[in-house]
């Protein structure tokens, strides 16, 4: 395998901002502090962080996410004219767009799996992690970190306790990095610019319903303080689990979650 090719994926890439400026590392921390730091330095709407490995690349409720070389590590930095309170459709949609770069370009069928991993055959292939700088309830900068097992083996994913693919393994060949990344940004940019039409955010709301788990399962749900069982029946439209518990209806939102199993 290569290290990521800067100038074929500059040559490729045909978004009108995400990507435009890319900043690579070799290997860093997490491609999320990276962006962090950038970002207050006023980083321009749009600028990826992509490193070939991570010695500290984290995954929601402060797990560590794994990221050895073959991966595609990286984090995007965007000023989104929304609600704090809509960061978890962007989370939704990043994941809408990395399942459909992986059916588009590789003809693999992918889940997201509510509220931010997506699977391959029930198996975790990516993960998104989106963090933000809010102030006075205005997003100043949102970092989205996205994490896909593009060419891993099988002995690169061996230490983990959730049960994991990669595109490689699922398609028993080396994934084009610079290509997956320069479609998978373009449908990101396509998405994003869209949410802000009512009308077009429905419709993707419509296409993620249709490839989400848990939905139509048992599920048991654990926030900080409490542990729920229910029936996770539908998403709402600011991306909220809709759960009914004893003849009742609870939303869910992603970041009061610790996690969310299926029952057998
Ligand atoms: C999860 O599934 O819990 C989210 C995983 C997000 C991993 C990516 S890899 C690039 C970016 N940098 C990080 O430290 N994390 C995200």
């Amino acid at each position: 395998m290569k290290d990521f090719d800067i100038y074929k994926f500059k040559e490729i890439l045909k978004t009108k901002y995400l990507g435009k400026d890319l900043i690579y590392f070799n290997n860093v921390a997490s491609t999320n502090d990276e962006a962090f730091k950038i970002a207050k330095e006023n980083a321009s709407n749009g600028t990826i962080i992509l490193a070939e490995t991570q010695t500290s690349g984290r995954g929601r409720g402060s797990k560590k996410w794994l990221s050895p070389y073959g991966g595609l590590w990286f984090s995007i930095i965007i000023k989104p004219k929304i609600s704090p309170l809509k960061i978890s459709l962007i989370t939704l949609l990043s994941g809408l767009c990395v399942a459909e770069t992986i059916k588009g370009m590789l003809n693999l069928d992918a889940n997201i799996k509510w509220p931010n991993d997506v699977l391959i055959d029930n198996l975790k292939v990516a993960g998104i992690l989106c963090e933000s700088e809010i102030i006075k309830n205005i997003i100043k900068y949102l970092v989205i970190g996205i994490g896909v097992n593009l060419n891993l083996d099988e002995e690169d994913l061996k230490s983990l306790d959730v049960k994991a693919t990669s595109c490689k393994i699922e398609l028993q060949n080396e994934v084009n990095r610079e290509e997956f990344l320069a479609n998978l940004l373009q449908n990101l940019e396509n998405y994003y610019d869209k949410m802000l039409v009512p009308s077009e955010l429905k419709l993707m709301l419509n296409k993620i319903r249709k490839i989400i788990i848990p939905i139509g399962h048992d599920v048991e749900i654990k926030t900080e303080h409490e542990k729920f069982s229910g029936f996770a029946f539908n998403l709402a439209d600011d991306g909220s689990l809709l759960v009914r518990i004893d003849k009742k209806v609870k939303a869910f939102t992603s970041s009061n979650i610790e996690y969310i199993r299926i029952k057998k």
